[in-house]
């Protein structure tokens, strides 16, 4: 099968503000360092009708990516292809269908909702553009619309500050799925959601897959909500791809011990309960320029290996990896006695690079 998304080697860093006061700012500070990627060496892949989920913690470099997908960002090195073909190019050099196809909805639907705007103007833009649609049609596709994200039509006439928070991160889908998208890129679209909401949000996007065969790319910071919703999860540390498996894979040891500080720090799970999510990555420190970027935060770090080498991506299996020096034989042991432990221990470590 053709993957709908393949994104290879894809290297991603800002520029460095050139204002003049940036500039002082910068030379006061004698910093004259090249910027830090925000994302490096990023692949992975989505088939159509897939949820990805990509998880990290804030500043990880998740919306970075999603970005650049999206083309509202360029990366500097490494390929995007989709449906076959190469859309390594920003969105104004972008077809029509191909904008299409790739949705984005963002975590505070007030970024993607004009708050001066009835909810009627927000979908018929989007089917303006897209489709040309005018009179009954038009109206009964914007009726069907929000049928379909549970919102009955009177709604049509809504102002965004009339709407909940819960209600408009619906228009905000709504308004993605206006385009009949192949790919909906959801930001972190459950973050600004009392707790109570957010399930409903999940089940709605569950069962719009299972009507559309849409594929999402389903950022998060935590793992706890993608167990229910993802087919595969890639997993992001200081802009690297440290781990990627099927749902499976990433909840059963052996983890790359970051997915392991993560999957402990799920409420109700492990003793680290508020550890790792709350933390922002750009407090936790740069990483550093050798090694791995994990190795300063890693419980199990070998010395004199994971602070000098970089990591090898080790191949568990066919369709999960993890960026580490730690063999699965060695995480197994380190992670848990778990039956599930014992169930993959004995599998050999294939290492690639
Ligand atoms: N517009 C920008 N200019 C400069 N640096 C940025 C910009 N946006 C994000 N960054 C930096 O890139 C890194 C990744 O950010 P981001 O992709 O927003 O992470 P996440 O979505 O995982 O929180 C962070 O270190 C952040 O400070
Ligand atoms: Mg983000």
């Amino acid at each position: 099968m053709t993957p709908l998304l393949e994104v290879t080697d894809v290297q991603i860093s800002y520029r460095p503000r050139r204002g003049l006061l940036s500039r002082l700012v910068r030379a006061l500070r004698s910093d004259t360092t090249e910027p830090v990627p925000a994302v490096r060496d990023a692949s992975f892949t989505i088939n159509p009708g897939e949820t990805v989920a990509l998880v990290g913690e804030s500043g990880s470099g998740k919306t970075t990516l999603a970005r650049s997908i999206a083309g509202l960002i360029q990366p500097q090195r490494g390929s995007l292809r989709f449906d076959g073909d190469d859309i390594t190019r920003p969105v104004h050099r972008r077809p029509p269908e191909l904008l299409r196809h790739i949705q984005y909805v963002f975590q505070n639907p007030a970024s993607s909702l004009n708050p001066r705007r009835k909810v009627r103007y927000s979908l018929g833009r989007t089917l303006d553009v897209f489709f040309k649609l005018s009179g009954a049609e038009r109206r009964d596709r914007m009726a069907e619309l929000l049928a379909s994200v549970h919102l009955d039509p009177g709604y049509i006439d809504r102002y965004p500050p009339q709407l909940s928070g819960g209600e408009a991160q619906r228009v905000a889908i709504a308004q993605a799925l206006a385009a009949e998208p192949k790919l909906i890129l959801c930001d972190e679209v459950l973050s600004a959601l009392d707790v109570s909401v957010q399930d409903n949000i999940l089940e709605l996007l569950r069962e719009l897959q299972a009507e559309r065969d849409v594929a999402y790319l389903f950022i998060a910071h935590d793992l706890a909500v993608v167990r229910w919703l993802a087919d595969r999860v890639v997993v992001l540390y200081h802009g690297r791809i440290v781990e990627q498996g099927t749902v499976e894979e990433i909840f059963t040891p052996p983890h790359h011990p970051y997915t392991a500080l993560l999957l402990d720090s799920i409420p109700g799970k492990g003793e680290h309960q508020t550890s790792a999510l709350t933390e922002d990555a750009s407090t936790v420190g740069t990483a550093p320029d050798a090694g791995c970027a994990f190795e300063p935060r890693c419980q199990h770090r070998i010395a004199g290996v994971c602070e000098v080498d970089d990591p090898p991506r080790l191949h568990d299996s066919p369709t999960h990896d993890v960026l580490c020096h730690l063999s699965a034989e060695q995480r197994v042991s380190l992670q848990s006695g778990s039956a599930a432990a014992a169930a993959t221990s004995g599998v050999p470590s294939q290492e690639i690079s």
